[in-house]
């Protein structure tokens, strides 16, 4: 788990340990985890440094990416160059499932983003650009060369820390404001699910919009 300490890295770790997952967080600040569990191993260490992944990844079933930096992600591709490490070593220790959560102004490869969203990203959400630009290398990667590992790509849309508004569904077409929360717990049942191997969808309260 590498994101443990953020905004939906946090409620993801403590879902997954609910349900009886064992979990092993990478953490910069392992302190900022405010979660105690029998089944939870932090290591410190951050992404932009050089980090033992053959033994961070013994013993691991799935791999999950919820990494944001903005300021450093503006004047570099910190995930790209990260997951370009992470894939290889995944492939040595036989490690097939990996979830990365881009986000919903994110463009999936060989897509365009909606009139609309491009205005927001273009405005409202600018600061969030290089993030955006990164989450997008990142899935170009995977689309690109990386057919052999069993990714997918959450573009998630997120507006507030709140409870719980219901189900988030996979979406080809829409992206619901959710809550950290809810896209945790679609996160978890994602990196399960053999239907959206390889792809870089929305998800959404509803079906079928
Ligand atoms: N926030 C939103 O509204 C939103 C909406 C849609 C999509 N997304 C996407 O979701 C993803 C995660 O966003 P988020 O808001 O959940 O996360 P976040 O709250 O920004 O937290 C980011 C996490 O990444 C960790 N991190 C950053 N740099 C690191 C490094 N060098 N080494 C190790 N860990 C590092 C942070 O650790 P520290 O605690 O040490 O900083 C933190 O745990 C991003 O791709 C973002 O584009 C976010």
């Amino acid at each position: 788990m590498f994101g443990a300490t953020g905004q939906t890295g946090r409620h993801f770790t403590r879902l997954a340990l609910d349900v009886g997952h064992r979990v092993r967080a990478v953490a910069r600040t392992p302190g900022k985890l405010a979660i105690e569990h029998d089944a939870l191993e932090v290591v410190q260490g951050s992404v932009t440094e050089p980090l033992d992944l053959d033994a961070l990844l013994a013993g691991v079933d799935g791999v999950v990416v919820m990494l944001g930096d903005v300021v450093a992600q503006r004047a570099r591709l910190v995930n790209t160059e990260f997951v370009r490490e992470l894939v290889p070593a995944m492939r040595r220790s036989g490690t097939r499932r990996l979830l990365y959560q881009a986000g919903g102004l994110s463009v999936a490869p060989g897509k365009r983003l909606m009139p609309v969203l491009r205005l927001v990203r273009a405005t409202i959400a600018r600061g969030y650009d290089g993030q955006h630009r990164d989450n997008e290398a990142v899935m170009r990667y995977l689309s690109s060369e990386a057919d052999d590992i069993a990714w997918v790509a959450h573009r998630a849309g997120i507006g507030s820390d709140g409870v719980s508004k219901g189900v988030l569904r996979r979406s080809r077409t829409w992206i619901s404001i959710g809550t950290f929360v809810d896209c945790a717990a679609y996160n978890l049942q994602l990196l399960f699910d053999d239907d959206a191997v390889h792809s870089c969808d929305g998800s959404a309260y509803r079906r079928g919009r």
